[in-house]
């Protein structure tokens, strides 16, 4: 496609039966539209994250369309989805429209005018409300499970622990996990254990009757009666202190709370989900968390997994971090090499991390496309704690087991030259606030900046993010 208009929509355009003959294509060029003609479901799944829209043709029944709006609901956004049918089959328009379809057109209409209707009409990627359940990700058939298995646990009243690395999603699933469940029109009130000292745990989850203390000058409802009728949310559960352990359960098990200095319980209605990045099972042993507690909470586990294990869903995050935080006018890309060193990269830091590296790559690039040099990943402790592994990568990126000690000894005066030129960047970038104006402060071209970066990365060596 060379032609194309600066207001051209990239659509993708399953049609079964016939091909799109290139006067009609110029036709559709023309209403806005940029073909992305597709043979096969797969294809389509393929091509979602550069659609705005899909176009499909109906032969028959809606079957396509089920299928379609599976495969763009999996991948976390509501893309429009217009369906074409034969002139004569009324019925099977207004059966479209009822499953989801934002628009239906005939098979033989290429008349400009109508379809750039259709694209004024096409909801926006945008209108998707931010964190509704449908904006996740779910896509790698690791997540997909969860999701099945979040969904049912919600159908259920007992309590749910989520468990999980840093970063991997365990809010975003507590979230799903009340979205799904019948309480979903209630409250979701959440907590972090761990944000909060000590003394005012208990007045936050159980709140005080007026004059329970000095300073209690009002009554205070506790986040388990703001909770009613929803769910609760303990995040870092691991943290809370044990004597408040005890309290928890006592409530669990009585489904009643007691404000501090009342007397007169409240029935509870409310369901828990706890969650935590520890080991709870560990912190059992070490006397840090009550065993009876677990078991109570713990009725149903639910396991996030690293990102690194499910690398399916990685180019959908991307794609879907792209759009939320990229330009609304235009549609940013991946190139082939940023998306492989995406999909190979082992993802310390999980699904937040992806969308660090994916809001610096935003920042850092200056065309619509996202190459490699724009990735920067998060600087992790380990490669922090081993200040000279820049200098052994530097020196010997092949074999790399000559120790820090020798690399130094040994290296030549290059070695030096490359691990100082290697931390007078990291300063550089460490003090700007973009690249260029780390370039600037270099005295290199920004080009030359991002090739050098590219260098250090290639070895292995860990970068930092701009300011
Ligand atoms: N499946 C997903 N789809 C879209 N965004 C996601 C998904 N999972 C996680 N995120 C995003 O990644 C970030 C981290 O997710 P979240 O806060 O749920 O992780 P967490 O496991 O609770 O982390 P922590 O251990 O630090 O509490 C959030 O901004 C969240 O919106
Ligand atoms: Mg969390």
């Amino acid at each position: 496609m060379t032609t194309l208009t600066q207001t051209s929509h990239p659509a993708l355009w399953l049609d079964p039966k016939s091909s799109v003959g290139s006067v009609e294509r110029e036709q559709l060029l023309e209403a806005g539209l940029q073909l992305l003609p597709v043979a096969t479901l797969q294809d389509l799944k393929l091509g979602l994250a550069r659609a705005r829209l899909v176009v499909i043709r109906l032969m028959g029944d809606t079957g396509l369309l089920e299928e379609v709006r599976k495969l763009t609901q999996a991948f976390g956004h509501a893309i429009p989805v217009l369906c074409r049918v034969e002139r004569n089959q009324f019925e099977l328009g207004i059966e479209a429209m009822r499953r989801g379809a934002y628009h239906v057109l005939s098979a033989d209409d290429w008349s400009v005018d109508a379809w750039r209707s259709a694209l004024a009409l096409a909801p926006t990627r945008n209108e998707v409300p931010k964190n509704s359940p449908q904006t996740f990700v779910f896509v790698d058939p690791v997540s997909q499970h969860l999701l099945e298995l979040a969904r049912r646990v919600a159908q259920t009243q007992v309590s749910a622990l989520i468990v999980g690395p840093t970063g991997a999603g365990k809010d975003v699933l507590a979230r799903v996990l009340h979205d799904a469940s019948p309480r979903r029109n209630g409250p979701f009130v959440a907590m972090n254990c761990a944000a909060l000292p000590e003394n005012l745990i208990e007045d936050m989850l159980f709140g005080h009757e007026k004059g329970a203390f000095t300073g209690a000058l009002k009554e205070h409802r506790g986040l388990f009666e703001q909770a009613q009728g929803g769910t609760i949310f303990l995040d870092e559960i691991a943290e809370m202190p044990y004597h408040l352990q005890t309290k928890l359960l006592r409530v669990l098990q009585e489904r009643k709370i007691t404000r501090l200095g009342g007397n007169a319980p409240v029935e509870l209605d409310v369901r828990l989900v706890a969650a935590t990045n520890k080991d709870l099972r560990e912190a059992i042993s070490s006397r840090e968390f009550r065993e009876d507690l677990y078991f109570r909470i713990s009725a149903f586990k639910l396991s996030v997994m690293p990102l690194r294990d499910r690398p399916g869903d990685i180019l959908p995050l991307v794609s879907q971090f792209l759009s939320n935080y990229g330009p609304d006018d235009r549609q940013i890309r991946l190139s082939e090499r940023a998306a492989e060193m995406l999909q190979q990269y082992s993802w310390p830091g999980n699904v937040r991390e992806l969308q660090n590296v994916v809001q610096r790559a935003l920042v850092l690039s200056n065309s619509d496309m996202i190459d490699e040099a724009d990735l920067m990943f998060d600087e992790w402790e380990s490669h922090a704690a081993e200040p000279n592994k820049a200098i052994e990568l530097l020196s010997a990126p092949a074999t790399a087991e000559t120790t820090s000690a020798t690399a130094i000894e040994d290296g030549a005066l290059s070695t030096a030259v490359k691990s100082s030129e290697y931390q007078a960047i990291m300063a550089a970038i460490r003090s700007s606030s973009n690249r260029s104006e780390a370039a600037k402060k270099l005295g290199i071209s920004p080009r030359s900046l991002r090739y050098k970066m590219a260098q250090f990365r290639d070895r292995g060596l860990p970068l930092l993010a701009a300011a």
